[in-house]
């Protein structure tokens, strides 16, 4: 088949730029002798992750339960869940934590520590356990520099219900970088943050079996990772048009698109129709911090064109210039590579799998909560 039958919208995966992202990072976290934990929720699909690992024995990050079950069912059996644990999800975190060699939990609240003490206690299970720490982002983690922080920590250590793997973080405020030198300081502050706060615990007797942090920023531009046990990214897979505008990548490496078909001209606005909506591209309006002005995508080889306005299932695109409608005839189809990938592929039941003109698999991903 090919891209040309397809019909649109559909996500496209460019395979051969998948698994050069996939062997770059691969390499980069080889040469700085740190272990690779991908993130999944990106694809959400057992193919890639399992391109991803470098072994039988390393790991994968999820999101969800749900994805924690799908991906035990397709044979990994060690898996982070990177989002706090709570007490409604306990049930389901032992049960899956029977299924598994490791299945590892976060969490970076007392109370949710003492109600999976409890749990594990009247349950008879042990969960491995990391404490989420704070680096900067401001999203979820304990202040590393409080003294209730290293509290928390021991609190996990001493539990009979509980085996403290060790602290984990994500530098999401690298999203707010401009450039690949804010990049690289951001990635420095992530592994001192956490490398300083390790040594913290030693002091107070505590022992960091894991040291985990990772964002694809960071993970790209970091000069090393010394101290660190893994690392975590997940976007680096696909790549995005956020990524390429805050230099974590450039657009040519981006190995997800929507394609969608040209619906209608208006040459008096200077704008077209397009079947890729709020849908298919999602509303995450991208690098806002970089150009207030933002569009919903970029369009490869058409820089002038912009995605500027989306509803559900319809989307319009104008000029910087006017528009050469004669080279976007209807029904003509475009590649637009979305501002944040991970958004836009969960948007769709199945990803077409592409080498240049030709489909050459399809892949289901999980969905559901
Ligand atoms: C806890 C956690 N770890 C790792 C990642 C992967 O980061 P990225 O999406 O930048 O690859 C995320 C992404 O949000 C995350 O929330």
């Amino acid at each position: 088949m090919k891209i040309e039958e397809l019909k649109t919208p559909a996500f496209l995966v460019d395979l051969p730029k998948l698994k050069t992202n996939i062997r770059n990072m691969q390499a980069r976290a080889r040469m700085h002798d740190v272990r690779l934990r991908p993130h999944v929720k990106t694809h959400k699909t057992a193919e890639i992750a399992r391109m991803q690992i470098q072994d039988e024995a390393s790991g994968i990050t999820v999101s969800t339960l749900a994805e924690a079950r799908f991906f035990q069912k397709s044979g990994f059996d060690n898996i982070t869940y990177a989002f706090p644990i709570t007490p409604n999800k306990m049930a389901e975190a032992a049960e899956l934590s029977g299924r598994m060699k490791q299945f590892h939990l976060l969490l970076d609240q007392r109370e949710t520590a003492r109600a999976l003490e409890t749990y594990g206690r009247d349950n008879s299970v042990c969960f491995s356990v990391f404490l989420k720490v704070d680096c900067g982002y401001h999203r979820a983690g304990v202040n590393p520099s409080k003294l209730e922080s290293v509290q928390l920590a021991e609190k996990l250590q001493t539990s009979k219900h509980i085996q403290f793997k060790g602290i984990l973080t994500h530098a999401g405020h690298s999203y707010h970088c401009r450039n690949r030198e804010e990049i690289t300081r951001i990635a420095k502050l992530e592994r001192d943050v956490m490398v300083e706060f390790a040594d913290r615990l030693k002091q107070h007797g505590l022992a960091c079996e894991t040291i985990s942090v990772g964002s694809t920023p960071t993970a790209i531009h970091a000069p090393g990772w010394q101290g660190i046990s893994e690392i975590r990214p997940g976007n680096y897979a696909f790549f995005d048009k956020f990524q390429a505008d805050i230099e974590s990548c450039a657009l040519e490496e981006t190995a997800a698109a929507v394609l969608t078909t040209v619906v209608a001209h208006y040459p008096q606005r200077n704008q077209m129709l397009i079947d890729a909506g709020a849908l298919a591209l999602s509303k995450d309006p991208g690098a806002v911090h970089l150009d207030e002005e933002f569009v919903y995508g970029a369009v490869p080889g058409n820089p002038l064109l912009k995605i500027f306005n989306i509803s559900q299932e319809h989307g319009l695109i104008t000029g910087q210039a006017p528009i050469a409608f004669n080279n976007f005839p209807l029904g003509s189809l475009l590649q637009i590579i979305p501002n944040h990938s991970c958004l836009s592929a969960a948007l769709f039941p199945k990803y077409h799998v592409v080498e240049g003109n030709r489909v050459v698999d399809e892949w289901q991903p999980m969905r559901g909560w």
